[in-house]
């Protein structure tokens, strides 16, 4: 398995695996989201690969103060085979190259599953909220 950033033209199969393990949202366009992480320097999407074939991904970048990490995705056929754990590696050492002191992440609440894969990372709960507001209408 190979780990690398992504190019402009993995879009498609990027979003086809967002989908595939339901990571999209009808109110997020999962195409702007991947071509705005490629476009500046201060994040990108790394992709995991098997003989050329996609099997995970993971968006990454740095605010200036902390590294986040979104859109982590791994085909389903696939997991509990250590890709997840191994593109969260890459994204904190892609972090930690760019001046990172630490990495957090938004977990939605229903996604239950997946904190158990987080705690076996050493990844703690932080009881904040987090508060948005879109400014793209
Ligand atoms: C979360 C996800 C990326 C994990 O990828 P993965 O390649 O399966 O993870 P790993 O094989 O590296 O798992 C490492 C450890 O995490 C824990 N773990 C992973 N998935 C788990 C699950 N569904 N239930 C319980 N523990 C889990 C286990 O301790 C596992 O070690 P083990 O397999 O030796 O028991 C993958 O399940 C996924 O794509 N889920 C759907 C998308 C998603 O929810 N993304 C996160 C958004 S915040």
């Amino acid at each position: 398995m190979n780990i690398a950033s992504l190019s402009e033209y993995d879009v498609d199969d990027v979003v086809a695996l967002w989908r595939e393990v339901d990571l999209t949202r009808p109110w997020n366009d999962p195409v702007a989201d991947y071509r705005r992480a490629m476009e500046g320097p201060t994040s990108t999407v790394l992709g995991a690969t098997d003989d050329g074939r996609l099997v995970g991904s993971i968006m990454v970048g740095h605010d200036g103060h902390r590294g986040w990490v979104y859109y982590l995705a791994v085909r389903a056929v696939e997991q509990r085979h250590g890709v997840g754990t191994a593109l969260m590696s890459a994204a904190e050492a892609w972090l930690r190259e760019r001046g990172a002191v630490k990495v957090q992440l938004m977990l939605r609440s229903e996604n239950t599953a997946t904190r158990h894969f987080y705690d076996a990372l050493g990844y703690e709960f932080n009881d904040v909220s987090v508060l948005s507001r879109r400014l793209d209408h």
